[in-house]
């Protein structure tokens, strides 16, 4: 593989709580290269959520090491954006105002903002809805503004926390769609997170599995699907093979 744009090495977590330490993850060590998709899948609790705050710094690992770019990676970078399962966008904004905000929090160039966050918001399906707000939207409608003001600052890592977890399955898919046709365009590197096993081999090149609490990685599985993919990959029966060869690295068949 090329040279690593991230590098976790040992990567361990403990919570303090209440009833003592937590041990959330143990002994992660993954490489992810420039341009790459990759995805988190595990059980719940199994510390996906605590590993991608650990890449976005703004949770602090308590062992190993991290860097991106050849640097410790220890607190937030403007080169790494964060998208989560709900959109938080602001409801007295209005979708045009919510994209335009990383760019004005960075103080970015206004007019040079202006002209891309209305380019976002067409990439991203909403063209004619830059003045509506928030509570004027579908849920999928609202991710894909969270997609459009993700994307509105140039992040060149974007680390993704079941950003489509709430949606039903058709918007979903038809999201999943929308991100790899951006990713292809854009070359970004993404962290995905997911429960979902198809979801995770539908979009990724690597797929790192985790084992349940205190998460370790299980494995790395290689998706070698062809693309660029749409969603009559999933008839490909090498797409089920992988399927079925993570869950039973998370020892989920019966
Ligand atoms: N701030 C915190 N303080 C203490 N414990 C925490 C904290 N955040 C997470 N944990 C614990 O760490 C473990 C991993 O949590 P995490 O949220 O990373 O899991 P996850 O894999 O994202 O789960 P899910 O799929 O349900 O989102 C859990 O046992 C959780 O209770
Ligand atoms: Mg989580």
């Amino acid at each position: 593989m090329d040279s690593a744009l991230i590098e976790g090495r040992n990567i361990g977590k403990v919570y303090g709580t209440a009833t003592g330490p937590l041990v959330a993850l143990t002994d992660v060590s993954f490489t992810i290269a420039e341009g790459e998709f990759v995805s988190l899948v595990g059980p719940s609790g199994c510390g996906k959520s605590t590993l991608l705050s650990i890449l976005g710094g703004l949770e602090e690992r308590t062992e190993g090491s991290l860097e991106m770019a050849d640097e410790d990676l220890v607190r937030p970078r403007t080169d790494i954006g964060m998208m989560f399962q709900t959109s938080v966008l602001f409801p007295w904004r209005t979708v045009r105002q919510n994209v335009r905000l990383p760019g004005i929090i960075l103080r970015l160039d206004p007019k040079e903002q202006a002209r891309r966050c209305d380019e976002l918001i067409e990439m991203v399906g909403l063209d004619g809805f830059g003045d509506r707000y928030p509570n004027e939207l579908s849920g999928g409608m609202r991710q894909r503004v969270a997609l459009a003001r993700l994307l509105a600052h140039g992040p060149r890592v974007l680390l993704m926390d079941e950003p489509f977890g709430a949606l039903d399955e058709f918007t979903r898919e038809a999201m999943n769609v929308e991100l790899l046709r951006i990713w292809e365009r854009t070359g970004k590197t993404v962290v995905f997170v997911t429960h979902n096993i198809g979801e995770s081999v539908f979009l990724s090149d690597r797929v790192f599995v985790m084992t349940p609490r205190p998460g370790r990685l299980a494995g790395i599985v290689e998706i070698d699907l062809p693309r660029p993919r749409t969603t009559e990959i999933m008839r490909d029966p090498r797409y089920a093979e992988i399927v079925f060869e993570i869950r039973r690295m998370l020892g989920v068949d019966h």
